[in-house]
């Protein structure tokens, strides 16, 4: 069984209580809190910083927290996060000027470090640096907003990058980003993804008077995945 992550964007989740979706999200069975940063700079939105980072870790947060930075420039607030508790901290390729040594800065403050391709983002920006990349995440929509459709393309380069991670021989893993929900989810482990952030896919499910709304959805995209596994 491949080791397949749920990781739930909490983009999509009630912000006024935002501890409390994120432990009923993680006690629902999901493995990683995907935590959304945009500046509107990089991204036409604005959404959160390293202090609610740091409040989620005080509320008594345990699981990986994978910050998604769509920010620009991106080296200033790399160690903001590490110090507030980031486990991943990913980056767009073009936001940075110096991409090397964004993704090492990475790893001297004590994250796991990745890089972020958009749509049309080619994958060559990894040509040099899988050495010093953790994690891969592929956006299978533009980022800047929850809710939108899956891009179908993102299979195919799904499959390129999976090829590009077995060829490298490191420990990477495969995350993509937009439009993942049940219905899709096989498919898209099946190109190669092992690591899925669903936003809108997990928390706009069910009634949000119920707080186990959650474990239905998360163990229906466990069985799908348990079936791509055997495909
Ligand atoms: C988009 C964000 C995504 C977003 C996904 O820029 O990076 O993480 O929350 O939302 P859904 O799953 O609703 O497409
Ligand atoms: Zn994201």
């Amino acid at each position: 069984m491949a080791d397949y992550r749920i990781a739930p964007s909490i983009l999509a989740a009630n912000f006024a209580r935002l501890g409390e979706e994120v432990d009923n999200v993680i006690a629902s069975g999901a493995d990683i809190v995907h935590f959304d940063v945009m500046d509107n700079h990089y991204v036409p939105n604005l959404t959160l910083g390293p202090l609610v980072c740091d409040a989620l870790r005080s509320h008594g947060v345990s699981a990986p927290i994978d910050v998604h930075l769509m920010v620009k420039p991106v080296d200033r607030i790399i160690p903001d996060f590490a110090k507030a508790g980031a486990s991943y901290i990913t980056f767009h390729p073009e936001a940075s000027d110096h991409v090397d040594r964004s993704l090492g800065l990475i790893r001297e403050c004590g994250c796991k470090s990745g890089l972020v391709f958009n749509p049309a983002t080619p994958l060559s920006y990894l040509d040099y640096v899988t050495d010093k990349v953790d994690m891969i995440l592929l956006m299978s929509v533009n980022p800047g907003f929850g809710g939108q459709s899956f891009i179908a393309a993102t299979l195919d380069k799904l499959r390129e990058a999976k090829k590009i991670i077995d060829r490298s021989g490191y420990d990477i893993r495969l995350e993509v980003d937009g439009g993942v929900k049940v219905d899709n989810i096989a498919e898209i482990a099946a190109a190669g993804a092992d690591t899925f952030v669903s936003g809108s896919g997990i928390f706009a499910y069910g009634d949000e008077a119920d707080p186990n709304r959650y474990d239905s959805i998360v163990a229906k995209m466990r069985d799908e995945l348990a079936q791509a596994n055997s495909i």
